[in-house]
C-alpha cells in the first residue's frame, strides 16, 4: 500500500446535488479515513464552505476557496505558507481596469474576495476574453481568467487556482500527484484537472470541460457524488491491477 490518497473535489454540481449519493460517498468516506484525506476545492467563500459542514457535508482536512486563491484549515484559519504568495496582486486595479467594458457585470460584493474578482458575462467570446487578457497585461497585471458556467468570470492572481493549490498541499504532505484524485463538474475545474492528478469529470459536467481529453482524466457515466465514489473505485482498481 501506498502512502494515503488525497481526494480534492469541488463541491457544487460534484459533491453536491444530489443528497441520496452525497450520503453513500459519506458512508463509504468514514471508515477509510485514515486511507484518504479531503480536501475541497470551490469557488465559494471560505465561510460559506464551511457553513455546509454543519449540514452533513464530511468534515475535510483542508477547504481550498475563492477558485484556488485562499487555502484554510477545517476551523477557519489560513493554512500556513499559502497566504502572502501574491504581494503584487490588486484586485482594486483589476476592477478599475475591467470596469471598462460594459459586459462585464461586477458580482455582488457578497462574492469578491482581495484576490478574486468576479463578474457575470453571458456567453464570453474569445475575442472579448483576448481583450480582459490584453488590457490587464498592458497594466502589467499578472492574471488568470477562469470562466465557468458559461457565465461567470474570475480573475485570480496567476500562481492561484484550484489546481496549483491542491499541489500545494499535496507538497505540504509529501503525497506525489499520482495519489492524488481530482474531481470537477465546470469550467473553474478545468485547470485542477489538468494539474496532473488523477481525474474524475462527473456525468452531470457541463460541457465546458468537454475539450479536456487527457488519459490522466476520467469521465465517468454516475453524476454528482455517485461520479466522485466511481472516480475513485476507477482510479484506485487501475492502481491495485498495476
Ligand atoms: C462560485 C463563486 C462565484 C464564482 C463561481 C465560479 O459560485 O461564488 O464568485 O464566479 O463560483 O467560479
Ligand atoms: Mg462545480
Amino acid at each position: 500500500m501506498g502512502s494515503r490518497r488525497i481526494v480534492v473535489t469541488d463541491l457544487d454540481g460534484t459533491l453536491l446535488g444530489d443528497d441520496a449519493a452525497l450520503a453513500r460517498f459519506r458512508a463509504w468516506l468514514a471508515p477509510r479515513r485514515e486511507a484518504y484525506r479531503l480536501v475541497y476545492a470551490s469557488g465559494r467563500h471560505d465561510h460559506s464552505v464551511r457553513a455546509l459542514l454543519a449540514e452533513g457535508v464530511p468534515a475535510p482536512d483542508a477547504v481550498i476557496s475563492g477558485v484556488g486563491t485562499e487555502i484554510h484549515d477545517p476551523d477557519g484559519r489560513a493554512w500556513p505558507g499559502w497566504p502572502h504568495r501574491f504581494p503584487a496582486w490588486d484586485g482594486g486595479r483589476v476592477r478599475e481596469i475591467l470596469g471598462r467594458l460594459d459586459r462585464l457585470v461586477p458580482q455582488d460584493a457578497a462574492f469578491q474576495t482581495p484576490l478574486k474578482v468576479s463578474y457575470d458575462v453571458a456567453a464570453l467570446t474569445r475575442s472579448e476574453r483576448a481583450t480582459v487578457e490584453r488590457l490587464l497585461a498592458e497594466d502589467g497585471l499578472r492574471a488568470s481568467l477562469v470562466y465557468s458556467a458559461g457565465l461567470h468570470l474570475d480573475v485570480v492572481p496567476a500562481d492561484a487556482g484550484k489546481g496549483r493549490a491542491a499541489r500545494f498541499l499535496a507538497d505540504a504532505w509529501a503525497t506525489p500527484p499520482d495519489r492524488v484524485l481530482a474531481f470537477g463538474d465546470s469550467g473553474n475545474d478545468a485547470e485542477l484537472l489538468s494539474s496532473g492528478f488523477r481525474g474524475t469529470i462527473v456525468a452531470n459536467a457541463l460541457p465546458e470541460l468537454r475539450s479536456i481529453v487527457d488519459a490522466s482524466v476520467y469521465r465517468s457515466p454516475e453524476a454528482f457524488a455517485d461520479g466522485v465514489l466511481d472516480g475513485i473505485r476507477h482510479w484506485t482498481e487501475l492502481d491495485e491491477a498495476a
